[in-house]
């Protein structure tokens, strides 16, 4: 049987039925990319001949796995497509510079601890880890200190856990993240303990899927930013580490060039200096987040950590 099957007419009156086409009501967009949806699944089943037994597998894993969707978007490279379809659109319309964006990942919590100064991200215990010191400005097009920016961090601790999602449940909701409120000369600092390199949680969906493409679900020792500030477009972004084993082979495809920096490493401690440069906003939607949704915990009272 050939792909063409679905283009008989009786497969496409499905299609525009099941999509709502001829009725009046719902949404034009959405109908027509949810016919393009399945009309793609359709195709997919007859081009690699998947059985009735199959497809109900694949709808079993794909309800199991609902909890997880966050990490198995950027394990098969979407996430990374949608960073190289924005970059593509932006060179199109001219925009290029600054920092490259990349990844968000599913792990971001809201609400973390605002802070000013040279800023310490890690309240919980974590033996035997190095203390990591980050340090660089923000500044925008053309050099300038960004005013106003709020640099968001977050990263794992040196068993690759991230608080609020970490399962042994031992850290408290905020370690290793923090909201830091840069001054006029938009230079930020802080020191952590230093994270380690992540994996999937072993024995998830995430890790069985990969398995079963004979993959690993590791990613280098990474820490995750977003910056905001009036009048510049927001940045999504993460620096992984350059030396990390796993710093050419990432799984989630959050690695990039320019985002890679080597820790300078002196004893017990490792030092990353590190820039980023903004776009400035085209509009107000361009200083918003994307309504992607996330993790949200209660503030904590604000504690003196340094
Ligand atoms: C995943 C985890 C991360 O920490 C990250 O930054 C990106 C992806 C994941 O589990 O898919
Ligand atoms: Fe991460």
């Amino acid at each position: 049987m050939d792909v063409s099957f679905v283009k008989t007419p009786e497969i496409q009156q499905l299609l525009d039925r099941a999509a709502g086409v001829n009725e009046s009501g719902g949404s034009p967009r959405l109908k027509a990319i949810m016919r393009d949806l399945t009309e793609s699944v359709m195709e997919l089943i007859v081009r690699h001949d998947i059985s009735e037994s199959e497809f109900w597998l694949a709808m079993k894993y794909l309800s199991d796995s609902a909890g997880e969707i966050g990490l198995i978007v950027p394990g098969i490279g979407l996430e990374h497509f949608l960073d190289l379809y924005m970059d593509a659109k932006d060179a199109e319309a001219g925009l290029t510079g600054g920092t490259p964006r990349t990844i968000e990942g599913p792990l971001y919590v809201a609400g973390a601890p605002l802070v000013e100064g040279n800023v310490n991200l890690s309240v919980d215990e974590d033996e035997g880890t190095t203390v990591l010191h980050m340090t660089g400005h923000v500044t925008g097009p053309d050099g300038e200190a960004v005013q106003q920016a709020i640099v968001h961090v977050w990263h794992a601790n040196s068993k690759g856990w991230y608080s609020h999602f970490d399962p042994t449940g031992e850290q408290t909701p905020f370690n290793n993240r923090r909201r830091i409120k840069l001054g006029k000369d938009g230079r930020y600092a802080f020191h952590s303990k230093q994270p380690s390199g992540y994996s999937v949680p072993p024995g998830g969906s995430t890790d069985q899927l990969m398995q079963a493409l004979g993959r690993h679900g590791n990613r280098p020792a990474h820490v995750h930013f977003f910056i905001e500030a009036p009048g510049y477009r927001t940045l999504t972004t993460q620096i992984n580490f350059g030396d990390d084993p796993f710093a050419e082979d990432d799984f989630a495809f959050g690695t990039r060039e320019g985002l890679l920096p080597v820790p300078s490493r002196q004893g017990d401690s490792a030092y990353i200096q590190f820039n980023f440069q903004m776009q400035r906003a085209a509009d107000d939607s361009d200083e918003r987040f994307s309504s992607r949704a996330r993790a949200e915990a209660e503030p904590q009272p604000e504690t003196e950590t340094a």
